[in-house]
């Protein structure tokens, strides 16, 4: 007998497993170090997800398993904040920061000198997490400061924040800090939305605030928030006497807090603003809009007080706006990879933010027209941490000033151009125009696609430019001279690449289909795909068919029905099955967790809010077994209204019974 299969053994087994998902979880976001692959933390969870559905019994409300999201509804409840939330005052120059110094040495007794902490002033969005007796109970975002929105389900899925505290927590705790999110994951998130042929978040602070004020708990989950607390509301028992003194105890408690500099004086503040900027802000993996200024001691900061609107210990020191003008001398066009033309403002090179920027972005031809920018126009560009910089608005029109009109044809291969209803985007329609074959090429090599290092967008512009590769199954008959003869590749490069290419060809059918760069079909849907249709599936599969793959919508299914019955889809497939791309059944199919793995369930009954396919299909996505017969083997019957000899017989071999309710709690 296996351990878990007792129930004791799988009490210490569920014990443990949850012990080390929240070790990792603390590693991955309080330390910044994580020691497991997602893989590996994905399978620790399925395991989890496995064991408790098992065991119903040993259920924990702060189990990491309660993070996996549901359905929200569109309405936020309000929430009145215990303490109101208020904002810091902001000062933009070294003057603004010494005469706010000077208010607070004369509003303290002579002699009772303050020590000066400075954060960094994370841009994101503020909320309020409670627990009461440990347990996290509520998150709040700030709203107007008074009233704010009740973001409990969403915030549960961060992994950031605690479901639980360890003992010695205060009984009642409310906490403040900053939600937030890294470059990194904010580019992902937005390669994502382009995928699936929606608008990118403009920075990282809008893309964490929708995040977080999401209708499917499971989207803010996928999007790894971050939270650092910065300050309370409520702290009952014995509270912390300084801000340094909480930061400490927060990180006691196992919750992420910000990192600070001590000042004994405003000279070392000012001294440490400069420092910040030059040397630590560009190392920073998230943005941050300048530092906070607080006074240490708490006994300083009651003293001290508040005006109506902010706290008089404490003071936000901006850095300023990392904005520049310059003139509009051209707008030109790029070409992604599903053949989006994106407008791009040409610019008189400016320095702003540390670097000369000559290309500004302008979205699409509807923020053109809201900004009514035309070429001659002086405009305001701003460069916030993200890459791309943007223009804000017009600062001055120009004296000859030329209108902006999308492309009468691709800028890239000169084929037409059309926008398509309801969208926002036009876009160039041939399949093989050079500047989507780029792009198509670059995504087609990607690490969560193929995985071909050594075929990055150097190497794609010249086997493109040379006629080497028409199409990303030539890829496969790519030959060393060929390679030597391009500049960018040597002996040893070259083998590399060959190498590299060789064994993409083994890559699982999930990755192959996301590497075919359908349109509305990104990783998530390349992997329910795959765990269900083989690729002779794939190449027969009506619409119909796809539309019956759960997650996969009417717009989607028709995208992939129109890849794959195409001949240019299935002549592809062909090209690419002779070059010896295997495309094999991926190996662990249930990617996102199979809570119902090893589980058998029989139905009986009417059920009200599933037809009995509906709960079948559902219960095999999960990575379970439906049957028709209830038999010794079978893990749970779920007997609906007016069961009968199923129900019987499941009773007398002492099945368990779920009521449709209770089925549905096991579903994640
Ligand atoms: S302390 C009375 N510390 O900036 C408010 N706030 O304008 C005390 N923020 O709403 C807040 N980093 O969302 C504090 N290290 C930090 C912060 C920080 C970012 C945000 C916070 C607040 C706003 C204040």
């Amino acid at each position: 007998m296996t351990p878990a299969s007792t129930r004791k053994g799988a009490e210490a087994e569920i014990r443990a497993l949850r012990d080390e998902i929240r070790a990792h979880d603390r590693r991955y976001y309080l330390q910044d170090s994580p020691t497991v692959s997602d893989t590996e933390y994905d399978r620790l969870m399925e395991r989890l997800k496995g064991l408790e559905a098992a065991h119903p019994e040993l259920d924990a409300p702060d189990s990491p398993t309660k993070r996996v999201g549901g359905a929200v509804g569109a309405d936020f409840k309000p929430v009145k904040h215990a303490v109101a939330m208020l904002s810091l005052d902001n000062a933009y120059e070294e003057a603004d920061i010494r005469a706010w110094d000077e208010r607070v040495l004369k509003n303290l007794p002579k002699g009772d000198l303050p020590s000066y902490l400075v954060e960094p002033k994370i841009d994101g969005l503020s909320c309020a997490l409670t627990y009461e007796d440990g347990a996290f109970v509520r998150a709040a975002t700030r709203g107007d400061g008074e009233t704010g929105e009740d973001v409990t389900a969403n915030a549960r899925t961060l992994r950031a924040i605690p479901l639980s505290l360890p003992a010695g927590a205060p009984k009642r705790l409310e906490l403040r800090g900053e939600v937030y999110m890294t470059f990194a994951d904010f580019a992902r998130v937005n390669e994502d939305e382009a995928r699936a042929g929606r608008e990118p978040f403009s920075n990282p602070r809008n893309c964490a605030a929708g995040s977080l004020r999401q209708k499917d708990a499971r989207v803010t989950a996928s999007r790894r928030l971050r939270f650092t607390a910065h300050s309370y509301g409520v702290w009952s028992g014995e509270e912390p006497k300084s801000h340094a003194e909480f930061l400490s105890r927060c990180r006691e408690l196992g919750i992420p807090s910000n990192t600070y500099e001590r000042c004994a004086t405003i000279d070392q503040v000012v001294a440490y603003y400069a420092r910040f900027r030059e040397e630590l802000m560009p190392k920073l993996a998230y943005a941050v809009d300048g530092l906070v200024v607080k006074v240490d001691d708490f006994a300083q900061q009651r003293r001290l007080g508040f005006t109506a609107r902010s706290p008089r210990w404490g003071m936000a020191f901006k850095y300023p706006a990392q904005q520049a003008t310059s003139k509009v001398v051209a707008v030109e066009f790029s070409v992604g990879r599903t053949g989006a033309i994106t407008p791009v403002a040409k610019v008189e090179p400016v320095f702003c933010a540390g670097v000369t920027i000559s290309s500004v972005t302008l979205h699409n031809f509807e923020e053109i027209e809201r900004l009514g920018v035309k070429i001659g126009d002086r405009v305001l560009i701003e460069r916030a941490g993200e890459v791309i910089p943007k223009v804000v608005k017009v600062v001055e029109k120009g004296r000859k000033r030329g209108a902006v009109a999308p492309p009468a044809k691709c800028p890239s291969c000169g084929g037409p151009v059309a926008r398509e209803e309801g969208l926002v985007a036009w876009r160039c329609d041939n399949p093989s125009c050079p500047a989507q074959l780029r792009r198509t090429l670059e995504h087609f090599a990607s690490r969560p696609a193929m995985d071909i290092v050594g075929l990055g967008d150097a190497a794609v512009d010249q086997l493109v430019a040379r006629g080497l590769v028409r199409d990303v199954a030539d890829v496969y008959a790519l030959k060393k001279e060929q390679l030597l003869d391009l500049e960018l590749f040597a002996d040893k490069k070259a083998d590399n690449l060959l190498a590299q290419i060789q064994s993409s060809k083994e890559r699982p059918l999930d990755r192959v289909i996301n590497a075919l760069g359908i349109r509305h079909v990104g990783e998530k849907t390349a992997e329910v795909l795959a765990e269900r249709l083989d690729i002779d599936a794939l190449l027969a599969a009506s619409a119909a068919d796809f539309q019956a793959v759960p997650d996969v919508g009417p717009i989607v299914a028709q995208s992939l029905h129109e890849f794959f019955s195409s001949k240019e889809g299935s002549g592809l497939i062909a090209r690419l099955r002779k070059a010896g791309v295997k495309m094999p059944k991926p190996e662990r199919t249930i990617a996102a967790g199979a809570p119902l793995a090893g589980m058998t369930f029989v139905f009986t009954g009417e059920l009200t809010g599933f037809t009995r396919e509906e709960a079948e299909e559902k219960v095999k996505s999960l990575g379970g077994k439906a049957s028709g017969s209830v038999s010794a083997k079978t893990t749970y019957l779920v007997a609906g209204e007016a069961a009968g000899s199923k129900l019987k017989k499941a009773q007398s071999l002492g099945v368990k019974i779920l009521t449709e309710n209770q089925f549905r709690e096991l579903l994640p």
